[in-house]
């Protein structure tokens, strides 16, 4: 007679329904982990674990991946990263809008944008293998994986950014990138949106970007204007892709000011016909407003601003800067003067265009939340439950399968992070189980400092990171270096 000896696991997670991050239909499975890695995915009535999770009404899904983050220091300042593994994330990719922390060594405070990431004390890391060394000593909640900025790469070569780099400067540049992609970066970054990195002309963004191209990397940018000119910032970003030959990624999908309102009718067109002959992605955050910097020149006649943090005047965090300025009998330019340095919320998006960017069937999901602000925009701690929630439940924007799909196959695909982003055998544990009528991201302009609800247990390469509302302390994050 043969025996039937049952098969051994680490963890076993029964009778979830599993959204496998490809877009196929949920079905009903047990999943099995040893180690770090999923071992099977079915039913697994005789297999035998230590450790076993009921998932019974429960959703099982590739853990998030947050394709746009700021996150470079929080995975070193707040290793247990709650405002993104409460959310089910369990990747993020730092290093967007040309901001990284490494490499530069400076020895002065930071300009804005850099300042969003932390004073000079953070810009340490002179090679991209000393910061990479840092996050693997003391290893965060969540994988990471490295872009490297533009403005970073400036700020840290050039004495005046306010010009186009010299042939010296370019070369310094591209050496420093090249070394950073051999370190295992995945791409490069601009901002060309801003002060630090606004004076480079195209060709100079294409010398560096041929540098990434080389490694296989991906160029990614927060694009030189968002706003009228947002069709000449796409031409001259599928330009760069085109001749420094590798694929572009459009971050943070916008048509901002009320006089392009709707013209993401025209990008979305153009980016679907450009598609048929060059590799486009593009990433999106589900909010109607932006954040980034306080700065004059951003101030929009008619648009509101809130203020996220003000090193001059703190208590001004969480107020209207038209309030503020009223109060103190001073125009919103001079107030914002007074501010400096400060982070601020701007309300310059369509609501319809911000859906109609969700919807594309090529768009990511990425929060661009700025964690080291006093009152963060709610992206922060809000994306991940707000698609899933909101947007898949309660408006039918898309189905939950597609959702995840945003969030997890789409992205790892597209950034290349190997065995990741889909549930099946022989992947990476990195999982979530949710409850797919009950989250809600709750985190909101007031009050952005607030934990989603429906998040029950994220799991990391295999151990569970977050669960009964907090995080359990393990840190098994990785840095996920390009596959070479
Ligand atoms: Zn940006
Ligand atoms: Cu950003």
């Amino acid at each position: 007679m043969v025996e039937n000896t049952p098969e051994h696991c680490d963890l076993i997670i029964r009778n979830g329904t599993v959204i496998d991050g490809t877009g196929s239909t949920r079905t009903k499975a047990d999943i099995a982990i040893s180690g770090d890695r999923i071992t099977s995915v079915g039913d697994m009535g005789n297999t035998v674990s230590e450790q076993e999770i009921d998932a019974t009404g429960r959703i099982v899904s590739p853990g998030f991946i947050d394709v746009h983050t700021h996150d470079d220091r929080a995975l070193i300042s707040d290793p247990q990263m709650a405002m993104k593994i409460s959310q089910g994330v369990t990747t993020v990719i730092v290093g967007n809008c040309g901001i990284s922390l490494s490499p530069i060594h400076l020895n002065r405070p930071p300009p804005p944008p850099m300042n969003l990431l932390g004073d000079q004390s953070w810009y340490r890391f002179i090679t991209m293998d000393d910061y990479i060394e840092e996050l693997e000593k003391r290893p965060p909640a969540v994988n990471a994986a490295l872009l490297v900025g533009h403005s970073t790469l400036r700020v840290g070569t050039m004495c005046d950014v306010n010009r186009p780099a010299t042939d010296t400067e370019i070369h310094t540049m591209r050496k420093l990138l090249g070394d950073s992609m051999k370190a295992g970066a995945l791409g490069f970054s601009t901002g060309l949106f801003y002060p630090t990195n606004s004076a480079a002309p195209t060709e100079e963004v294409i010398a560096l970007a041929e540098i990434a191209a080389i490694s296989d990397g991906l160029y990614v940018t927060h694009m030189r204007n968002e706003h009228d000119q947002v069709s000449e910032s796409l031409e001259e970003t599928f330009e760069i892709g085109r001749r420094a030959k590798l694929p572009v990624i459009i971050s943070h999908h916008k048509c901002a000011g009320v006089k392009n309102f709707g013209r993401t009718h025209e990008t979305l067109a153009r980016i679907d016909t450009v598609r048929l002959s060059q590799d486009v992605g593009l990433d999106v955050y589900p909010y109607a407003a932006g954040s980034t910097a306080l700065l004059p020149e951003f101030l929009e006649e008619g648009s509101k601003v809130l203020i996220t943090w003000s090193t001059a005047i703190p208590s001004a965090a969480g107020r209207y800067l038209h309030e503020i300025a009223a109060e103190m009998e001073m125009s919103e330019q001079q107030m914002c003067q007074r501010l400096q340095p400060a982070g601020a919320v701007y309300f310059m998006m369509d609501e319809e265009d911000v859906r109609r960017v969700l919807r594309h069937p090529h768009s990511m999901i990425g929060s661009d939340g700025l964690p080291h602000d006093t009152k963060p925009h709610p992206r922060l701690w809000g994306t991940f439950p707000r698609i899933l929630g909101h947007y898949a439940r309660e408006l039918g924007l898309f189905s939950l399968e597609e959702a995840v799909r945003k969030m997890t196959q789409l992205s790892a695909n597209r950034f290349g992070l190997k065995d990741r982003g889909q549930l099946k055998a022989g992947a990476f544990a990195d999982l979530v189980i949710f409850d797919a009528e009950r989250i809600t991201d709750r985190s909101t302009y007031e009050d952005p400092l607030q934990q989603a609800d429906g998040i029950e247990r994220v799991i990391v390469n295999g151990l569970v990171a977050w669960q009964e509302g907090r995080t359990t302390g393990v840190r098994q994050g990785r840095v996920l270096k390009r596959a070479t």
